[in-house]
Order: structure tokens, then sequence, then C-alpha cells
């Protein structure tokens, strides 16, 4: 069931409650590929009732990045959840989610913002407000749909690690089921903005896959410290990438490694052209 409006959701949802239903709640943008289904299949497998948002939140979009050209395909979406078994697709608008005007900077709106340790480094540095749009899109979809579970991707494991201190922190009622990261054959991670890379450029990408699994090849052989570990990318690079990133950090906390250990998950970002692209792997 397609549905657009707030008090719609909340209707259902009301009802499933009173039945002692199970709600399983996936967040999305839309654009939806098998990472996406991977989640959703969960979701559907563990939960009595499951709701999938599609919602491209323009609060965590920064200045210049890709809010408008971001990929719209909510036909596709719906048939894609609907046939595996979803009972609701929330597609509101910006102005369902913001109201009207949407004015949508700091002064204008309530934000949850998580704590800045967690905020300053990775993807936070050059997406400064980007969590914090995260972090109060996702607070509202717990209060609108008021799931028992939430299923995020390890793609995204900064934003992973940041929501569940969230649900910690403000005592949210909603346990957070983390997924794998899907990837293509080739290693690619598989991301709605890949839809972006020329042939060619598709081709460079598999350095982030190729300098990660490596990187975990040459931990499980035993090399830990990071500083030879980092130097081992360098030979997955050309001119044509402009690494923003490769780091070392705490799983659960994010805090910088100089050691590399089980709890470590590296983290690397990479611009291709125009098209900004993220990977992560635990060395676990
Ligand atoms: P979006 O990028 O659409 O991702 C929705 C969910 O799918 C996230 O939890 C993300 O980690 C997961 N996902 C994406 N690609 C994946 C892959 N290759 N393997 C496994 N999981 C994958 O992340 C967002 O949207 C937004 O920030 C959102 C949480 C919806 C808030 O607006």
């Amino acid at each position: 069931m397609l549905v657009h409006t707030i008090a719609e959701v909340r209707e259902q949802i009301k009802k499933w409650k009173k039945e002692g239903l199970t709600v399983g709640l996936v967040p999305t943008m839309g654009a939806l590929h098998a990472g996406h289904k991977s989640l959703i299949d969960k979701s559907v497998e563990k939960c009595d009732r499951t709701v999938v948002s599609v919602f491209v939140n323009p609060i965590q979009f920064c200045p210049g990045e890709d809010l408008d050209k971001y990929p719209r395909t909510l036909d596709e979406d719906n048939k894609l959840c609907e046939d595996s078994g979803v009972d609701i697709v929330f597609a509101p608008s910006p102005k369902e989610m913001y109201g009207e005007g949407h004015i949508l900077s700091n002064d204008f709106l309530t934000y949850v913002i998580p704590p800045y340790f967690y905020v300053d480094k990775l993807c936070g540095k050059s997406r400064v407000g980007h969590f914090d749009g995260v972090c109060t899109v996702v607070n509202k979809l717990f209060n609108i749909v008021q799931p028992d579970f939430a299923f995020f991707g390890q793609k995204d494991a900064q934003q992973l690690i940041i929501i569940r201190k969230m649900v910690k922190d403000l005592n949210i009622p909603v346990e957070i089921i983390p997924c794998p990261i899907v990837r293509e054959d080739s290693g690619l991670a598989l991301s709605s903005r890949n839809k972006y890379l020329s042939a060619e450029e598709k081709e460079y990408a598999l350095a982030l896959s190729k300098i990660l699994f490596n990187i975990k090849a040459c931990y499980d052989k035993g090399v830990t410290d990071v500083r030879a570990l980092t130097e081992t990318a360098y030979a997955y690079l050309n001119n044509r990438h402009q690494l923003e990133y490769l780091e070392f950090r705490d799983e659960n906390n994010l805090e910088e490694k100089t050691t590399a250990d089980d709890n470590t998950r590296v983290f690397i970002a990479v611009k291709i052209g125009t098209v900004r692209l993220i990977d992560n792997i635990s060395l676990h």
C-alpha cells in the first residue's frame, strides 16, 4: 500500500499495535536496489508488518550536493516493495514532513544533533550538518511509525553508529538491526549514486573495495600497523581518484586506531569525477 500522509500511516500502525503485531521499519531515500532489498527482506522475515519509507530528505543534503538530481523512481520502488511483501510504502512530500513553507534552517526546525565527536570525522567532516539531518528525519520516522525494529545497512557505517548512539542516548524504544553490505560480483558496493558513474568511472570505482579487501587480507596475515596497512592502498589509486579519507576506527565509538584489531573498521571515501563514493570493511 502506497501512502503519502503521516495520518494514514498512524491509522494503520494503531490497528496493527492493537492486534499485537510487530512492526519493522526500513528507512530509505528510494532508487531501491539489491542493497535496500536485503534490508527489506530481513524485515519481512523478522517482523509481522514492514514499512519502507521512501523520502529524499532535503535537510541531510549540504549546499552544492545532489538533492535536485538524486534519482527518484517511486513507481519502480513501490513495485519492488510490493513484490517483496512490504505492507506500507510511506512516501511523504517535503511539505508533509516539514510543514508549510518547510523552512529548513536550524532557526525554524527542531533538530536532533548527534555528538560532535561522532560527526567531526569521516563523512561528517566534508558533509557539515549531514548527520543532523539524518538523525532528525530518522527520529521523526521513528515517532511516526513507532517500529519495534529498524533496519540499517553497514554500507553507511558511520550513519549506523550515530543512529545507535541516538537511540541509546534518547531512550528510543526501537531495536536497530545492522545489515551487511551488498556488493556487485566485482566487489563494488551497491549505491543509488552508482547510477551517476560512466562505464569508465565504474572501473575506477573498483579501487575502493580492492583497497579494503587487500587491507583485510594483510591484516589476516598479521599486519596490524595502520601506517603499513594504509600504504598498501596507493597501488590501487591513480590521478582519477581523489582520496577524501582512508581511516581506521573503532567499530563502536569511531575512535582512531594506530594499531588495527578485531574491533577496527576501515572507512574509505573517494571522489571519481563528480561522484563521491564510500565503502568500509570490518577487520573482524
Ligand atoms: P539510502 O542511501 O537510501 O539507504 C537506505 C538504507 O539502505 C541505509 O540503511 C543504507 O545503509 C542501506 N544500504 C544502501 N546501500 C546498501 C548496500 N549496498 N548494502 C547494504 N545496505 C545498503 O541512508 C539513507 O538512505 C538515508 O540517510 C536515510 C537513513 C534513509 C535517512 O534519510
